[in-house]
This record gives structure tokens, sequence and C-alpha cells, in this order.
């Protein structure tokens, strides 16, 4: 039996050599994306036992193409959350994690885990220089920890896997803002029920700002849209299913918690914050008239200059800031965002939401030539190699590794002193399966992508990057901020729930 882990993988290295040798990701639209695996369903993976209770019935193929029509439900926007409050010159919140009853599916409440009862979680926004408080509060019943993914925080605050908060209990997080404006987003860090608890919506955006962003005539306001994009899987009540590694099942694309919804926007800019919060699908994002995207930004912020593309790729945890003009289609025209990657039915893999075009508008935004000055690197300090696999083997229990060896909280993989500067040459050793590379605490630059200069898309601040199968990234990262013991992993989230997690020590 070929496990869903190969078929994934598979699927993506369809085309062989050449999609694999490629420094971006495109992928042919004839790829044919594997169906849902029936007969893989009680398969390997399952690792996480409570996320697959044994003699529970079989649910079925995904019942979210069947309850849900494409592009019907408005795309809604996650709430903005106020501070209780601003003291001091710190902005305080209070959050709770709920679990509630929100129709993903319309008419069809679904159980999730959710911030403040939003599905995805509300907006905080913050700003360079001004410190936020988090009082995270589980009324869950079991276990959580929120990490502030992108962030440059104190090793206490970071949510790493092992510093849980029971059930019941608040936990105060700090988040001191001292780097610059960035797309960031918290979600759950729970060892080995991260995977359960994002996919169940425990994930949000924070959007930090600073004076340089603020001061770019970029569209704003009403125009300015963050939208969290995932697939998911529903049984025929319009419930989310839940099962460790399975990918082929997740065939509904969620934006903003909706699915397949419509966008209506104004023949004008936007933009756009996109941000990839699947557990494992990754994306392939144009417009389906191939028209020009415009990005603008990726993980840790703007990049330097913009950069009009017809394709965004994201992997997930992976965000990207884009301008798209709607000027160029006529008022009361439609255009859908489309997806090119497998697996799954293109029919409804293939398709994510649709901008309607309602309204002519003003529009005053401007793209300038030039974003933002980034810092130069300093010379490295050290060199690492770090490679990432899972067993591709068809065992019953397949381990995810960095190094050869699974997470373990109380080893150190990588002791840095402080103050240095590193580069880390990361690689997919696996034959099929991909996967991405996340470092806690830092943002990095991307220095090569398989031997080659990265794409301008790659050339801003990055956090995490995405690893097909066989490819290798040279990162350069700077450990100037805080001490401490932090993760870094792969963020397929399946994957580090299965131990694809190490942690480094700054000292
Ligand atoms: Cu977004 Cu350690 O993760
Ligand atoms: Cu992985």
């Amino acid at each position: 039996m070929v496990s869903r882990r190969r078929m994934i993988g598979a699927a993506l290295a369809t085309g062989g050599g050449v999609l694999l040798m490629r420094t971006t990701l495109r992928p042919a639209a004839s790829l044919t994306p594997a169906g849902p695996d029936a007969a893989d369903r009680h398969g390997p993976g399952h690792v996480h036992e409570s996320a697959t209770p044994t003699g529970q019935p079989d649910p079925g193929p995904d019942a979210g193409p069947r309850l849900a029509g494409k592009f019907s439900l408005a795309m809604p926007l996650p709430p903005v959350l106020s501070p209780v409050s601003t003291d001091g010159g710190t902005d305080t919140y209070a959050v709770t994690m709920l679990q509630v009853h929100t129709p993903i599916l319309p008419g069809r409440p679904a159980r999730v885990l959710a911030y403040n009862g939003a599905f995805p979680g509300p907006v905080i926004r913050a700003r360079s220089g001004r410190p936020v408080v988090v009082r995270q509060t589980n009324l869950l019943d079991e276990p959580a920890s929120v990490h502030l993914h992108g962030a440059s925080v104190p090793a206490d605050s970071d949510g790493d896997p092992m510093t849980l908060i029971a059930a019941g209990r608040t936990r105060t997080y700090t988040y001191p803002n001292d780097q610059s404006h960035a797309n960031l987003w918290f979600h759950d860090h729970a060892h080995h029920a991260e995977s359960e608890h994002v996919y169940r919506g425990l994930a949000g955006f924070y959007l930090l700002t600073d004076a340089t962003e603020a001061a770019l005539p970029l569209p704003s306001g009403r125009y300015d849209l963050p939208i969290a994009l995932r697939d998911a899987r529903f049984d025929a009540d319009g419930n989310l299913v839940y099962r460790m590694d399975d990918p082929f099942n997740r065939t509904t694309i969620l934006a903003n918690g909706r699915p397949w919804p419509r966008v209506e926007v104004a023949a004008r800019k936007y933009r756009l914050r996109l941000l990839n919060s699947s557990n494992l699908r990754f994306f392939s994002l144009k417009l389906e008239d191939g028209g020009p995207i415009t990005q603008i930004g990726s993980d840790g912020g703007l990049l330097e200059r913009p950069h009009v593309t017809d394709t965004v790729d994201l992997s997930p945890g992976e965000r990207a800031d884009v301008v798209i003009d709607f000027s160029r289609y006529r008022v009361g025209t439609g255009v859908t965002l489309t997806n090119a990657m497998p697996p799954g039915p293109p029919e409804h893999v293939g398709q994510v939401l649709r901008f309607d075009v309602t309204r002519a508008a003003h529009d005053p935004s401007s793209v300038p030539a030039r974003l933002r000055t980034l810092p130069a690197l300093p010379e490295p300090d050290r060199e690492r190699t770090v490679v990432l696999q899972v067993d591709e083997d068809g065992r019953a229990e397949p381990r995810g590794m960095i190094d050869g060896k699974t997470y373990d909280p109380d080893r150190v993989d990588a002791a840095i002193t402080h103050g240095t500067s590193e580069v880390w040459t990361v690689t997919n050793a696996n034959k099929d399966v991909p996967h991405n590379f996340h470092l806690h605490l830092v943002q990095f630059r991307v220095l090569q992508r398989n031997g080659q200069p990265p794409g301008p898309e790659e050339c801003g601040l990055k956090d995490t990057v995405r690893l097909l199968p066989g490819e290798s990234v040279r990162l350069q990262a700077v450990f100037d901020t805080y001490r401490g013991r932090y993760p870094y992993h792969c963020h397929l989230l399946d994957h580090s729930a299965m131990g694809m997690m190490a942690q480094m020590e700054i000292s």
C-alpha cells in the first residue's frame, strides 16, 4: 500500500526532475492530482491518538464540495481585536481559547477551536516600538501554547511546544515589537497537538506596522484585506474532520474561514495580505486570466522593490503581501483566484475565491518602485547543514526527523553564540515528500535555492521557506537579539507533530 505521504510527493513530483530542478515551483496544469485515498484512511501517520480515535465511523469523502456552492458566500474579514488597556505605552489584549460552533459551510455549525470564538482568529494590529501584552486564557479541555510566528520575542513568550497553558489557566505573553513591520500570525504550538489545534481554528493574524510602511501610498483601509487560505475536510453534517496526515481528503478551500467565497471589490488597487494557514497544502496562486499580481512583501515585511508576477507560491506558514489592480476589469465581471497545486480534484482545489468587480472607485494609491532598504548581511561566523526527512518506507508510524532525529525538548541541536551570524544549508532529503523550514526568533535571508540566486519573491526577509523533494536552500540569519532556546521545524504541521522539529540555543 502506498502511503498518502508518498502520494502527495508523487503528485508534486510528476514531471520529474524538471519540476524539482526549477528554482520556483511552476506545476503544470496537467498534473494529475490523486483522488481521495479511501483504502488508506487507517494507514500510516496516526501518531496522535486523540486525533484519530479508533472505532470512530469513517467520515467518508470530504463533503465540503457537495455542501458548499462556489462563490456564493461573501468572504468575511476577521474581526480586529481591541486592547483592554493601552496604559504605559503598552497595548494589552485578552484572548480566550474556546470551543464554539460556527457555520463554516452554509447553515451547518461546525465545532471549532477559536481565539475569542472567531474562525479564523481575530487580527491583532501592532506598531514597532510599542509592546503588546496578550493574556491568553485556555478554556479548552486540553493544554495549548500560543506562538507568534515570525516574531522576535524573549524565549518565555515564544510559545514553544513544551511551555503549555493547562486547561483553565491563563498565560501572559509579552511581545516587544522591536522589529520592523511584518505580517505575522499567531497559532497553537502545543507539541503533538499543534497540528489538530491549528486545523480546528487556532490561528490569527498579527499585523505589525512601522513608520516606513505607513509612509507608503499603498492601498489601505477598506482596500487592504488580510486573507488566510487553507484547506479542510468535512463530514456530511458539515463538521471538520481531522485525521493526521490527510492531505488527499482536504479538498475544500477556505478563505477567512468560508468555502470558495466571493470578494466584492471596486475597480481599483487592493492590497491583499495572504497567509497559507494550511497544515499541509501548498498553494500556487494565479488570477484565472493570468493577470498581473504585484508582490510587495513576504514573511518579514516589504520587499525592497515590488515584483510583478502572475504566480504566488505559498507553503504552509508563508505569507505574501500583494497588490492587484482591478481597474483592468469591467465593472460587473468576476475573476477567480486559482490554485495549480495538487492534491485534490482541480475543479475543487483548483479554485480559491472569486473577486467580483462591482463598482468604480477613485484610486489615489500607488506602489512605489522602492519600498524599503534591507540591512546588509554581515560576514557569516559559521556554517551548518540541516537535513529534513520523513520515513518514506510505508511503516505504520513514520517519523519526522531533522538530521536523523525526532524532536527532543531536552536536547540542544544547534548551539549558537549570541551576536553571531550563521549560514544554514537546509536540504529536503525525501524523494517524494515536500517540506518547508521555519526558524523561530529570526527573520533570515535566502542566499541560494538549489545553488542559484533566489527569485525576487524570496529576496526579502523570510521565516519560512519551501523545500520540495530534493531541494536545498542556503539561508543566513543573525542571532543578536534574545538568548535562550527556540525551536526550528518543518511547518507542515502534521510533520512537526510527527517529530520534525529541533532546538537551537543562543547563548
Ligand atoms: Cu508557525 Cu514553530 O511555528
Ligand atoms: Cu515536512
